[in-house]
């Protein structure tokens, strides 16, 4: 693995170097720098040059306030809202159930959080709703008439801001947790009707210091998901 915390030129160190960030420095990002990279984000590809992608970028003191908004839901209310579409099939099988455990596991044990330690696990859950201290984030909905195709369009422009991000020495949290709150998102943006909240971003500076953003999950080989023929 290249060193995660400089800057990617080249895409194959972008892929390999963009992990979930659950750890930023708080340190500021110039507007500029987000407005770039939506700027060269938007040739993402799309079926029909659709374009069905809608962002809001957040930062400074609108950030903190929203978050003290959650943080005060949040004590009455940690499940939040419900979710309006559903983040993963009712009765995950495997092997995707297992992978999302590992992952997990996989997580807590970076951050030494034992399997029966279930505060320090929700802890850490709520840690997506400071944005793991991103001093910037983004939100992405999509109008609600789309359907799979422009749902998958919109997660290429997505991984096409998080490679950009690596190219400005930037990582980023990808997170659906924010559709548990989806009311109070969408209020606080003014996120017209037709439009569904997917999830939020936080962006910003990894914290190389802390032991979460060493955590690499694993990925499956070559051989198990694909199938080469006439080669
Ligand atoms: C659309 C999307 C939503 C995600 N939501 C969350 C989230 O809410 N909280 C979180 O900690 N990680 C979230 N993740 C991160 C995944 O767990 C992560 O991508 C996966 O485990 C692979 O790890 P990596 O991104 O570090 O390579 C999300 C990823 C994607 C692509």
């Amino acid at each position: 693995m290249n060193n995660i915390f400089g800057k990617s030129t080249s895409v194959s160190d972008a892929l390999d170097t963009r992990l979930t960030c659950r750890s930023f420095l708080d340190k500021e990002i110039n507007k500029d720098i987000i407005f770039d990279i939506l700027d060269k984000a938007r040739r993402a590809p799309s079926g029909g040059n659709l374009q069905p992608w809608r962002v809001w970028a957040i930062s400074g003191d609108p950030l903190k306030e929203f978050k003290n908004e959650i943080r005060d839901k949040a004590i009455h209310n940690p499940r939040g809202e419900g979710t309006e579409y559903k983040i993963y099939p009712p009765d995950l099988k495997n092997p995707y159930e297992q992978r999302r455990r590992d992952v997990g596991e996989g997580m807590y044990s970076a951050l030494n959080i034992s399997r029966d330690d279930k505060a320090g696990r929700i802890k850490q859950f709520m840690r997506n709703f400071e944005f793991f201290g991103a001093p910037s984030a983004l939100f992405f909905a999509i109008d609600r008439d789309m359907q799979e195709g422009q749902w998958s369009d919109l997660g290429m422009f997505i991984q096409s801001i998080m490679l950009l991000a690596r190219e400005n020495g930037l990582h980023t949290a990808p997170q659906e947790a924010w559709a548990i709150w989806y009311k109070t998102v969408s209020k606080f943006l003014e996120i017209p009707d037709d439009l569904m909240l997917f999830c939020g971003m936080g962006i910003g500076y990894a914290d190389p210091n802390n032991p979460i953003n060493s955590f690499r999950s694993e990925r499956e080989e070559v051989e198990g998901f694909a199938k080469f023929i006439g080669f």
